[in-house]
């Protein structure tokens, strides 16, 4: 088994390290919350004074087996730990609870014993309030990202079976009746057409890390009818959506050219999952670039400087903020046909999960991933594991 990893010191160039260039005292033989934890200390030890992120692609079937072996049908409890909250606001009105109810499963449902979650910035904006209007009643269970196995499945349910380890984004609409019980808990009830199995060559974490942002930068990508040959500008590659933009626009979608923005410290990460040129935001304005693009997918919220480095008749794709036209915006559809059709590429590893190296949090820690969230500096994704 064989992890890689992306670590660099504030003026080293940007080092891949395996296992094999690890101290001799590094092990794979963890079960995969240890074995994280061992990752970044191993790795603090080799006196990488700075870890901006790690580009994590490694095989840890071991580790889910493990995991797996520790549920079944048999041993649901009725009630589980959770993070809830009552009313909207700050972090402060995230609660840990150890006496919420496991959520009934609907007959086009599984139970998922929940093993990692990940957070998105729609986790913060939702409990903040800004989606009220749309929103589920409260309290709330919040998370949409999830890997687990499958521990109970409902009556209609076709293609998963106990046992089944799978990943996906619990909410079909983003911003429109969010599920109550989301995926930070022990348990949450998922339709199946929300899920696909877990790539085999991903642990929990990995694959916790990747549905909403996948499945966004996916979407937005065939919204704009991007293809073989066309060339793309990346505003904020650095996060969990544009880092897997610029994968996908290279390695699924064929792009002739891929230009991305990122802070200083993210330069080389944009380098790395195949950007042809990384721009520095705080040293340039990308829109003084003497080219224009086929396609601007901007994951920042500055449509209206980004709309005026397309090239007549591409188009701008926005995640947030106001629109310019001819921008749009869309908001993501969750759809686990479209992992099951990104499976092959992650399992040959031309796609990679970006994790931020500040996790995984740990589940009792699920307040301070929402607090460096909402700094806006992740690097990738933000995961919580693991989750009791
Ligand atoms: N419409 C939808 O369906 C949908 C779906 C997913 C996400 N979204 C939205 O899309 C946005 C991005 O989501 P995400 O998960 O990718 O966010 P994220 O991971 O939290 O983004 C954090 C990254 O933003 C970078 N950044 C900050 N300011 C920047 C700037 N001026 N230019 C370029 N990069 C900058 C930071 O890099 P530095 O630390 O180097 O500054 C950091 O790496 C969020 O607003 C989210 O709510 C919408």
């Amino acid at each position: 088994m064989e992890t890689t990893m992306v670590a660099c010191t504030t003026t080293c160039k940007l080092t891949l390290v395996t296992a094999k260039t690890l101290s001799p005292k590094f092990s794979f033989n963890f079960p995969v919350n240890k074995q994280v934890r061992r990752n970044v200390a191993t790795l603090k030890q080799a006196s990488f004074s700075y870890l901006p992120l790690r580009v994590r692609a490694s095989s840890q079937a071991a580790s889910a087996a493990t995991e797996a072996t520790k549920v079944g049908a048999n041993l649901i409890p009725s009630e589980m730990k959770a993070w809830v909250y009552g009313e909207y606001g700050g972090v402060d009105v995230l609660k840990f609870d150890e006496n919420v109810s496991v959520p009934e499963v609907k007959e086009d449902q599984v139970l998922i014993k929940v093993v990692a979650a990940a957070l998105n910035p729609v986790d913060a904006k939702r409990r903040q309030g800004k989606f009220k209007a749309t929103d589920s009643p409260l309290p709330t269970v919040p998370g949409y990202d999830v890997a687990g196995v499958v521990v109970k499945v409902g009556s209609q349910v076709k293609e998963f079976k106990e046992g089944d380890e799978v990943y996906g984004d619990v909410n079909e609409k983003a911003l429109d009746g969010p599920k109550q019980f989301g995926s930070l808990a022990e348990y949450t009830a998922v339709e199946e057409k929300l899920l696909a199995l877990k790539p085999k060559n991903l642990d929990f974490v990995q694959a916790a890390s990747l549905p909403l942002a996948i499945e966004t930068a996916y979407e937005g990508l065939e919204r704009t009818g991007f293809s073989a040959g066309k060339s793309i500008l990346v505003l904020n590659g650095s996060g969990g959506v544009g880092s897997l933009v610029i994968q996908l626009a290279k390695q699924v979608f064929g792009a002739s050219k891929v230009v991305a923005t990122s802070g200083t410290r993210n330069l080389e990460l944009l380098k790395i999952l195949g950007a042809d040129l990384a721009i520095d935001y705080t040293k340039e304005n990308f829109e003084d670039l003497p080219e224009k693009f086929d396609v601007v997918y901007d994951a920042i919220g500055q449509c209206d400087k980004a709309v005026k480095v397309v090239k007549e008749g591409g188009a701008v794709v926005a995640l947030t903020g106001a629109v310019t036209p001819p921008g749009f915006r869309f908001v993501v559809t969750s759809n686990g046909a479209v992992l099951k059709k990104l499976n092959p590429y992650l399992e040959s590893g031309k796609v990679k999960p970006v994790i931020d190296p500040k996790g995984p949090f740990p589940f009792s820690q699920v307040a301070e991933a929402f607090s460096y969230i909402e700094t806006n500096r992740a690097s990738g994704k933000v995961v919580i594991h693991p989750i009791p």
